[in-house]
């Protein structure tokens, strides 16, 4: 049976950009928003979940077993993210609790982190900065702070989906570059457009200037940049990282850099997150670290906002999430 639109009780775990919280209230939805600005402890989240019927959230809240199994009657969690490796799938699906999230609109806004992490690095552009703030001006002396050029390099992408095909549209247009990827499945597109060549993850390593992790955090992808994997890289390769932390070993990545067996790093994302201020990473000549920002811009955010609130109205309106992880959830839900 359908519930009124006043008896749908949503838990709004963040402050998020109003845009869809706009359209649930429009819907005449009951909203209740956590208005700390931190994240829900989880004894939080499960107080507060067990007094709604929708949960509105995103990366900072842990979704696992636990939770779920505390939180059975949810009927809908509606991620605002494209990541969802924060929630346990496999039991919300067990569970019979469809999960919404925001793929596509935040490609661009993504894939601009990726791209600008990447000449970030090899221009040592946010050390330079850092050496300028503590008064160390180095004028023009021909041989310092040398970096490298990226016309006509290649292009390693690992992960070859949206975000993925936006960084490589960026890295063809503006360099010219060679575009080499390793995916799961053969990205047809890209090899139209791009003449982006499948390869394996040994020969992405090899063969790359810059290699791109654009990939999804699963048991296949964690710890998969590891010593093994810097090791087989160009002494003069570039990782960037904007997809999740842990799909890097970050000692390992810390390792290679000091002992100069790979060149650079630029990461949105980090192992744990947050990083620590003492860092090591922090403090290398040849690496950008960003704090998880590669959605984060307005037009992005709204979107993304409008999108998550879009997913559980759909639900209860039409028993539909026009953008969902686990479809077979919603056949028979209302
Ligand atoms: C995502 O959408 O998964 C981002 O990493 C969170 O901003």
């Amino acid at each position: 049976m359908k519930k009124r639109p006043e008896d749908i009780k949503v838990l709004v775990t963040r402050s998020f950009p109003e845009a869809g919280i706009e359209l649930m209230r429009k819907e005449g939805f009951n909203i209740t928003i956590w208005t700390e600005d931190r994240p829900m402890t989880q004894p939080e989240l499960i107080e507060g979940a067990l007094k709604n019927d929708a949960l509105y959230c995103t990366v900072t809240e842990n979704i696992n077993k636990y939770f779920l199994n505390k939180c059975s009657h949810l009927d809908i969690i509606s991620q605002f993210a494209v990541g969802f490796d924060n929630i346990d799938v496999t039991e919300a699906t067990r569970l019979g609790i469809p999960v919404g999230f925001t793929p596509d609109v935040l490609s661009d806004a993504t894939a601009d982190v990726a791209f600008g992490l990447m000449i970030a690095v090899s221009r040592k552009m946010f050390y330079l900065h850092k050496t300028i703030s503590r008064g160390e001006w180095d004028y023009f002396r021909p041989k310092a702070g040398l970096g490298i050029e990226l016309k006509n390099k290649t292009l390693g992408i690992f992960g070859l989906g949206r975000i993925g095909m936006e960084m490589a549209r960026r890295c063809k247009g503006a360099y010219d570059m060679k575009i080499i990827y390793c995916n799961r499945h053969r990205n047809n597109t890209a090899e139209g457009l791009l003449g982006a060549q499948p390869v394996s993850f040994d020969a992405l390593l090899k063969d790359s200037d810059i290699v791109s992790a654009h990939c999804t955090l699963s048991d296949d992808t964690r710890g998969l940049f590891d010593k093994s994997a810097f090791n087989k890289m160009k002494p003069t390769a570039i990782f960037i990282n904007t997809s999740r932390g842990a799909v890097h070993d970050e000692h390992d990545l810390t390792e290679a850099l000091r002992n100069g067996v790979i060149w650079g790093a630029g990461l949105d994302v980090t192992n744990p997150e947050p990083m620590q201020p003492d860092n090591p990473l922090l403090a290398m000549e040849n690496v950008a670290v960003l704090p998880h920002i590669g959605s984060a811009t307005v037009e992005t955010r709204n979107k993304m906002s409008e999108i998550a609130a879009v997913n559980i109205i759909e639900f209860y309106k039409r028993g539909r999430v026009p953008n969902i992880v686990n479809p077979e959830t919603t056949a028979d839900n209302l």
